[in-house]
Formats: structure tokens, C-alpha cells, sequence
């Protein structure tokens, strides 16, 4: 397990005692209920400011204050995350590897030896579970849409959920019309990230926090942009205000950002402690990607030195030399993960890590240890 900082060990305490007293995790606050909160101005409290990115403003300083349920704006509904008709439309999930590809493998980890194998899944488990004093936010984007961001943000929450113990966040910027929540397993969404900027305030706990979040099925917790309907999309101030806020809370956050070069998505590229640039595997979506990365390059905060490419093949049927694309995107001083075809991925839905072809697992847990290494040791 992750060795944290006070301010881990404080959060692990909080839920620790919650659950000696008996005391549940707050649901989300039924609909009927108001929101708690102070005033309609959002509160950009939160991280230490010598932690604070240089191009966030300090947060001003403000007074504690108590979230009183009473003041504030009704709930929002709960609003499902695909219509009802369509779920079952869907089918069941299907493996990311055939039945042969599956039998093959277990032959050949029958014969070969595995040392070297078992050698390497440490290391990377380790990089994964490093320690954090402040809480660190991985921010996933590419240069077009319908690439895989969000479906290597789902990946990326549930493999630091998996290994970490400390509490892991995964955190929707991309706007209303995002797949994360379906991808993370949400049945239906209530509180999005404009509600809790309003609400956020610097007095609140933990078990006040995730009232306001989804929690995933196989731990965690998910803050969607919206309620799934066409609207306004986050701002700017918005996004800074709640992952300022949040980190305070969460020892990682995985953003899921819209495209480049969004006004949020370079915020949040900008600001994240590590960025991962997901690069289709087609020569014009390695070519922008590479444009991508030398516009890094000039970023202050080491842009570069902590940015990892997740190259990732959304069909069967590509025919660019992974070798080759590698090969260009790392020429700049990056990392690259190959993240192959996967049927279970391509099927859409709710990813089941169980039904991930074992070396898009790989994938996720080398994607996970290189941003993760970056976020913690790169400065
Ligand atoms: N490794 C993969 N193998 C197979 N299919 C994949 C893979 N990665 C992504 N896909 C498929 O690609 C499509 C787009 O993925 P996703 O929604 O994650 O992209 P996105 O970049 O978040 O899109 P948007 O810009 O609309 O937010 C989805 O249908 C998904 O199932
Ligand atoms: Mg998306």
C-alpha cells in the first residue's frame, strides 16, 4: 500500500472512523433535498500553494465556513447515462481476447518462464503505488475527437484504483455529451462538475465530497461534466475551481479533458502534474500528435518531460508499422504505450476490466506506472 502524507493519513482516518461509528459514506443527497453549500460564489480553495501550479492564481484566501443544507438551489435530478431501450440493445460484453487467443496463452505461460514477466508487473505495480504528500491530477487529451481519451481515462481510473489505496478520483472536463460516466460503469448521473464548484468549500470532509460523486463499482469515484444532455460546456473557472478543490482530497485525479485545443484542455494540460496525449494509430493522427508534443516542448513546468503518449489502435484494420509511429512520437523525449485492439473496448458500454484482452491490461498498468512516475517524480 501507498505510504501518504498528513494529509492522506487524515483522509484514510476520516472514512476509517466513519465506518467504526457506524457512520455510512453520505449517499448523493436525495432530489428533494437542497444543496449543501455556502454562497453561490465558488470557493477556488484547496492545494497548499507552494503545490499550486504556477499559472493557477492563489486562491484568495477565504473564511471557513459550514455547508449549510438549507441555503442554495434545489438538486439536480438523476439523469441516466444511456436510455433504458438502448442498454439492453447492447448485449453482453464480449472478451477482449478470442477463445483461441486465450487457450494459446495459457499454453505458453505453461511452458515458458514467467520470472521475467512477474519481474516487470512489479515494477510497474510499484511506479503505480508511489506515495504522494499532495494530490496529483493526470490530465488525458488528444488533438481530435473519438480517439479513446475517454476510454483511456476509464482505464487509467481503474488501474490506480486497483493498485492504490488512497482515495483515486476520475474527473470528466470534456463537454455535456461525454462517454466517460457509461465507461466508468455510472447507471445514471446527478452532480456534475458546475454544481460543485458551487458548492465546494474548504470546510468540507471527504464523506461530504463523495455524497456529491458516483461511486464506481469497483471503487473510486466519478465526477461527470454534465447530466448528459446538450449545454453549456465547462469553463475555464469551473474547472479550475474543482480541481483545485478536489485535489485537496483525491491522491489522484484522472481528467478526461476535451479535445485540443480547447480552452480547458490546454488549462488542464497546462496545470496537470502529468499529461497523457491519446494518439489514434493513423498517419494523420500521429502527424497532429506530433504537433501536439512540440507545442509542449514549449510550455513552461517541463510540459514535455511529463507527458506520456497512449498511441492506441480503435480498429483492426489499421495498417500504419506501430513501430514506425512509435518511433516518431518518441522522437521528441516521450514515452509512447501501445494500446492494441480491443474488442471488449470497441463493443462501447461499460469497460469490465475482467473482459480486457491481457495485453490491453498490460497497457493500462505500463500507461498508469509511466504518468504516474512523471506526476510524482518530474519537476
Ligand atoms: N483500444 C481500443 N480498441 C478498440 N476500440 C477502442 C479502443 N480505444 C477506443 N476504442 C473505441 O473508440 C471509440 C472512441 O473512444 P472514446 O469515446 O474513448 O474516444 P474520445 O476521444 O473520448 O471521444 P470524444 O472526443 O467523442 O470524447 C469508442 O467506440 C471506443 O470503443
Ligand atoms: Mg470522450
Amino acid at each position: 500500500m501507498a505510504q501518504g502524507g498528513d494529509w492522506q493519513q487524515d483522509v484514510l482516518r476520516e472514512l476509517a472512523d466513519g465506518a467504526q461509528d457506524g457512520t455510512p459514506l453520505p449517499s448523493r443527497p436525495a432530489a428533494s433535498e437542497a444543496i449543501p453549500g455556502g454562497t453561490a460564489e465558488a470557493i477556488p480553495g484547496g492545494a497548499a500553494p507552494d503545490e499550486a501550479p504556477e499559472s493557477i492564481p492563489a486562491a484568495p484566501p477565504v473564511p471557513r465556513q459550514s455547508h449549510d443544507p438549507r441555503v442554495a438551489a434545489p438538486a439536480p435530478e438523476s439523469v441516466p447515462t444511456v436510455d433504458p431501450r438502448l442498454a439492453i440493445a447492447l448485449g453482453r460484453p464480449q472478451h477482449g481476447d478470442s477463445v483461441a487467443r486465450r487457450t494459446g496463452r495459457s499454453l505458453r505461460r505453461l511452458a515458458a518462464s514467467a520470472g521475467q514477466e512477474v519481474a516487470e508487473q512489479t515494477r510497474l505495480a510499484q511506479e503505480v503505488q508511489l506515495p504522494v504528500t499532495t494530490g496529483r491530477v493526470v490530465a488525458v487529451t488528444s488533438i481530435r475527437g473519438g480517439v479513446g481519451k475517454s476510454t483511456v481515462s476509464a482505464l487509467l481510473g481503474r488501474t490506480f484504483n486497483h493498485y492504490r489505496h488512497d482515495p483515486v478520483l476520475t474527473l470528466e472536463a470534456d463537454t455535456a455529451l461525454g462517454t466517460l460516466p457509461v465507461r466508468m460503469g455510472a447507471e445514471s448521473v446527478r452532480w456534475s462538475c458546475g454544481d460543485l464548484a458551487r458548492i465546494l468549500t474548504p470546510a468540507m470532509q471527504l464523506t461530504d465530497i463523495t455524497g456529491y460523486l458516483v461511486p464506481v463499482s469497483d471503487g473510486g469515484w466519478l465526477l461527470p461534466a454534465g447530466q448528459g444532455r446538450v449545454g453549456a460546456p465547462l469553463d475555464v473557472r469551473t474547472y479550475r475551481t474543482v480541481t483545485l478543490a478536489l485535489r485537496r482530497y483525491f491522491a489522484v485525479t484522472v481528467v478526461d479533458c476535451e479535445t485540443l485545443p480547447g480552452d480547458v484542455a490546454r488549462t488542464a494540460m497546462d496545470t496537470a502534474h502529468a499529461r497523457v496525449v491519446v494518439a489514434p494509430m493513423t498517419a494523420e493522427g500521429v502527424n497532429g500528435t506530433r504537433q501536439v508534443l512540440d507545442w509542449l516542448a514549449q510550455l513552461p513546468h517541463s510540459a514535455l518531460a511529463s507527458t506520456v503518449v497512449a498511441l492506441s489502435a480503435n480498429s483492426p484494420d489499421t495498417t500504419l508499422d506501430p513501430k514506425a509511429a512509435a518511433a516518431h512520437l518518441r522522437e521528441p523525449g516521450v514515452p509512447v504505450v501501445l494500446l492494441p485492439y480491443d474488442r471488449h473496448l470497441a463493443q462501447g458500454g461499460t469497460i469490465h476490466t475482467a473482459m480486457l484482452g491481457k495485453d490491453t491490461r498490460t497497457a493500462a498498468v505500463r500507461l498508469a506506472a509511466e504518468a504516474m512516475h512523471r506526476a510524482v517524480r518530474v519537476r
